[in-house]
């Protein structure tokens, strides 16, 4: 199956109650360890470049690993997609560079200005069959060196959303409920919350339309006290509850986007792996099991969070 949009996918995940999974991806391993876990469990996926993942691991050889995960793994939907477009000419290298979705990433302008941009973005992706995903509300948290803290950040105020979408024609929407990027997402001792209540709002004035998560790791506490076993030091991680992702898939969010997960699956395998075998020098040796633990966090995430599994 060749790259697709989203259009399709999202539509079959707003009628069937799940969501897909948009993984992050930086290097071969990352890319291997989610699509064969897709492959195997039917699931569509989005994999998704930020422009951090561009800086390190170059747009070519991105395109180029996704094009090889295309062919290896026939039986699945996969759109290729902008995470947190910076600008309009980041969004213009990727829809020409081959990407089949760009996220234009406006949040934190004034609307007015977020609309116009938006627009800009809408009107090139779509006269070149890419879809467009916009963003309402800032998220806390740390993205591609930019750090929004709690106090600067703001939900989503559902009164905007229908004149955002009708004057950008965007294709789906990331809202802001109270998730947050990075592994330290709720102070602790707290109770992790999201308002489901903006998300109802947003649902009952936008019927039908894809909504999307970021900030959705659920930070494995099995991942963080093994790193914290193998030298690391993550004192307080704390991510978003499964159950409460589960809840927002049977809702409008058709996408739910996890990078922090795939960052502490990897390395928490290889700090075991080099505790056991310090004197191991081969990649290869570390980088399989890293790359498994990618996978299985991934088949995990489809079966017990996303519903995704056999959606393909
Ligand atoms: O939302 C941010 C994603 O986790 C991407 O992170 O900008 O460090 O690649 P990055
Ligand atoms: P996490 O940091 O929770 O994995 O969020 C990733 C994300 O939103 C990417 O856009
Ligand atoms: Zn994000």
């Amino acid at each position: 199956m060749p790259l697709v949009t989203t259009t399709e996918m999202f539509k079959k995940a707003y009628e069937g109650g799940y969501a897909v999974g948009a993984f992050n991806v930086n290097n071969m391993e990352i890319v291997q360890g989610i699509t064969e876990a897709c492959q195997e469990l039917k699931s569509p996926v989005v994999l998704q470049v930020s422009k951090g993942a561009r800086a390190y691991a170059n747009h070519t050889y991105l395109v180029k690993m996704v094009e090889a995960a295309i062919i290896n793994c026939p039986d699945i939907p996969i759109a290729l997609h902008l995470d947190h477009g910076p600008d309009f000419e980041t969004c213009k290298a990727c829809i020409d560079g081959g990407f089949s979705s760009v996220m234009i990433d406006g949040s934190s302008l004034p609307l007015e200005e977020n609309i116009k941009l938006a627009k800009q973005v809408v009107d090139y992706a779509h006269a070149h069959g890419v879809v467009v995903e916009a963003e309402l509300g800032t998220l806390a948290g740390v993205e591609d060196d930019v750090s929004v803290s709690a106090e600067d950040s703001s939900y989503t105020r559902p009164e905007d959303v229908q004149e955002f979408v009708e004057k950008t024609g965007c294709d789906s929407l990331a809202i802001a409920i109270g998730t947050s990027h990075g592994a330290y997402k709720f102070k602790p001792g707290t109770k992790p919350q999201l308002r489901f209540d903006i998300l109802e709002e947003v649902e009952k004035r936008l019927p039908g339309f894809p909504i999307v998560l970021h900030g959705s790791s659920s930070v494995p506490q099995d991942f963080v006290q093994k790193i914290n076993a193998h030298g690391g030091k993550m004192p307080d991680a704390i991510g978003i509850p499964e159950e409460m992702l589960r809840e927002a898939a049977k809702m409008a969010v058709c996408k739910i986007n996890i990078d922090s997960d795939i960052r502490l699956a990897i390395t928490a395998s290889i700090r075991e792996y080099f505790d056991a075998h310090p004197d191991h020098f081969d990649p290869r040796q570390y980088l399989k099991p890293a790359r498994q633990a990618v996978k299985d966090m991934v088949a995990h995430k489809i079966k017990n969070v996303l519903g995704s599994d056999g959606k393909a």
